[in-house]
């Protein structure tokens, strides 16, 4: 069986568009949450990007998930995965495969805020896994955590390495939500990625063929078609750049020219000097010793933590603590 339950309406969608394309287009630097991003071409857009080969998170992951889905499967006896920002869940399908073998798998709940993406791949999964009670949740993630399905073993997954496209004090306060949704000895299996060489992490959100910049500017598109407004979205540059300092990859559009853009629906006019950037995302990267700790300040232990031989990324199963 499988189910649609919507808590984001679209139009609730539009009037947080509305209010966050007025506050971050009129602060400076100007910035935009990457949220907004996945409409339904985002959300294919993303999944080209998920093939490139300069993109090594999802390989990565994946290979990850291969290895350990079984020792997962065991190590949670789960019946019920919650997955936010689910996307196509295609890797996915290895955590339900082996919960399914293992025996102890009953219900997938995938949640996502693009609801092309969640019906494309409960349509997928159902056909697959026809043992699997299947109920997704069109949602925005960093709200809806106390509405989650009940259960007794569960495992919440956040894969991809999306905890990075949070500012830290949203990350604090997610993460400690997650903790809060769960019992003590359910888990938390999180994807993120690891502080590499920048040599390999830039050209990872400045691919050769431009599908992510393309990504990056479907987010003007999104802005025109949603709130009547009239960006050229090749009069920017895409940029991706690696701020050391705080160790996150940060997408940018920059003006080519000076511009002047009018929003109909917000009765909003916006300036853009020549070369003036607009920040539409950041990708925080992580150290093993940093992401234990934030997780252990939010209310968990870390069981294992699983890495490729490069490590670019890192696959960790965290227990929720019982509270002292
Ligand atoms: N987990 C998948 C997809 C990652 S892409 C993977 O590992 O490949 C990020 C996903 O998070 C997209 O599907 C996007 O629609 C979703 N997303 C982004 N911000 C969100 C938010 N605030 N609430 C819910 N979903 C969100
Ligand atoms: C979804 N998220 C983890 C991706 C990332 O790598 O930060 C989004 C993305 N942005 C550019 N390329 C991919």
């Amino acid at each position: 069986m499988s189910t649609v339950e919507v808590h984001l309406e679209d139009s609730t969608l539009v009037d947080e568009l509305r209010k966050d394309v007025r506050d971050g287009l009129t602060a400076d630097p100007k910035w935009l949450s990457p949220k907004y991003f996945y409409d339904a071409l985002g959300s294919e857009l993303f999944e080209e990007i998920t093939v490139l080969p300069e993109y090594y998170p999802t390989r990565t992951e994946r290979a990850l998930l291969e290895d350990h889905a079984l020792d997962i499967a065991e190590a949670t006896e789960s019946t019920m995965l919650i997955e936010l920002g689910s996307g196509s869940s295609e890797k996915t399908k290895l955590l339900l495969d082996a919960g399914v073998k293992h025996g102890s798998l009953k219900t997938y709940v995938p949640q996502d805020v693009s609801i092309s993406a969640l019906e494309g791949a409960i349509e997928q999964i159902s056909k697959e896994f026809p043992a699997l009670e299947v109920n997704g949740i069109v949602s925005d993630f960093t709200d809806t955590l106390q509405n989650l399905p009940s259960g007794n073993a569960r495992t919440i997954a956040f894969l991809g390495g999306t905890l990075g496209n949070l500012i830290p004090d949203e990350r604090r306060e997610f993460l400690k939500a997650i903790a809060d949704a769960l019992d003590p000895g359910e888990h938390l299996l999180l994807g993120v990625g690891l502080v590499i060489d920048p040599a390999v992490l830039v050209p990872a959100y400045d691919d050769a063929a431009g599908v992510t910049a393309k990504f990056n500017r479907n987010v003007l598109s999104v802005i025109n078609s949603r709130l009547g407004g009239n960006f050229d979205p090749d009069a920017f540059e895409h940029v991706a750049l690696w701020n050391a300092e705080d160790e996150w990859i940060e997408m940018r559009l920059r003006a080519r020219a000076p511009q002047d853009v009018h929003i109909a629906e917000l009765d909003l006019d916006v300036h853009f000097d020549a070369g003036e950037d607009l920040r539409t995302e950041i990708s925080a990267k992580f150290r093993p010793e940093t992401i234990t700790a934030e997780l252990a300040a939010a209310g968990f232990g870390v069981e294992h933590l699983w890495s490729d031989t490069e490590s670019r990324f890192a696959l960790i199963l965290a227990g929720r603590v019982s509270e002292s």
